[in-house]
């Protein structure tokens, strides 16, 4: 479905963020890119949707070539691509609703002219993401009330809006508690599974990689140093990822026994404090919490 062909970026700067990168994600299939901080992660998802242009390279998507195409080409592409961001990059001023309908014009710049001219299907499609989101009566809230975790839902459906065949995730829980982190987590690849998309998601905390994601890539310096299953990354193989380190209390069956010991607590949630959150994520938590 994607496919990632020997992808090269030389920033202008000189740094060499990738140095030939291999990689293809099948049709719903999740993918978690670790690595250190400048391996390029963030680098390499922006080669995909081409908002950093490869230095050498393609990259193939549905079998087009997306390395190749221009103006509207590129757009149609783009919109294939659902992108989500660290930081949630929402428009403050702006409500629930009007960020996830930005989406569906790929760029927020478009929201401007087109705003408040949508088809009544789309608004539907709109509204009924924010329920699966578990945001359901948030759609007048103004962006900057939300909170980190209700913001990056908002993220998640905007990207969604466009019915993309795949997700490109930057580090999505890097500003999240870790609770909040982990209902995050279970959202996206719930949806995935739900709508056969694929994702890739770049993330610096391996344990929650490792707890939600069943394949991992490792990058380091630029290049692609482990692809294969989260059962298979042995401390050892984390070491040659990251560094030197001590790997041996993250392990996936740790992780995993940590998730479970963790969500029974019942801990407090920004989400759940105020009775609004109603989606699967939610009762997923409550069930977990009252067994
Ligand atoms: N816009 C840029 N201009 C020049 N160098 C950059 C730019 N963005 C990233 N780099 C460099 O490319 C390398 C990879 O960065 P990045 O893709 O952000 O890694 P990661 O997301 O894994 O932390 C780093 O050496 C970084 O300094
Ligand atoms: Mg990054």
């Amino acid at each position: 479905m994607l496919k990632v062909e020997n992808v090269v970026k030389r920033y202008p700067t000189g740094d060499l963020a990738l140095n030939g990168v291999w990689l293809e994600v099948e049709q719903g299939q999740v993918v978690a890119l670790i690595g250190p901080s400048g391996a390029g992660k963030s680098t390499l998802i922006r080669c995909i949707n081409r908002l950093v242009e490869p230095t050498r390279g393609r990259v193939l998507l549905g079998g087009e070539d997306v390395t190749a195409l221009h103006g509207a080409g590129l757009r149609r592409a783009r919109r294939r691509m659902g992108m989500i961001f660290q930081e949630f990059a929402l428009v403050e001023r702006l409500t629930v609703m009007e960020n996830v309908l930005s989406g569906q014009l790929g760029y927020v710049s478009f929201w401007r002219s087109a705003l408040r001219r949508f088809p009544a299907r789309v608004v539907a499609q709109a509204f009924a993401l924010l329920e699966r989101v578990g945001l359901a009566g948030f759609e007048d809230k103004r962006a900057d009330a939300l909170s980190g975790g209700q913001r990056q839902r908002v993220g998640i459906a905007r990207a969604l809006l466009q019915d993309p065949r795949i997700l490109l995730v930057d580090e999505p829980t890097a500003s999240l508690d870790p609770k909040t982190s982990r209902q995050i987590m279970r959202l996206m690849t719930e949806l995935c599974a739900e709508r056969r998309l694929a994702a890739i998601i770049n993330m610096h905390d391996v344990p929650l990689a490792l707890m939600f994601v069943p394949r991992i890539i490792g990058l380091r310096a630029g290049v692609v140093v482990y692809d294969g299953s989260a059962d298979d990354l042995t401390p050892e193989r984390l070491t040659e990822i990251y560094g030197e380190e001590d790997w041996t209390v993250t392990t996936r069956a740790k992780a995993r026994r940590a998730a479970a010991a963790d969500d029974g607590e019942g801990a407090e949630d920004e989400g759940e404090a105020d009775g609004a959150v109603r989606s699967s994520v939610a009762q997923d938590e409550a069930r977990m919490g009252g067994t």
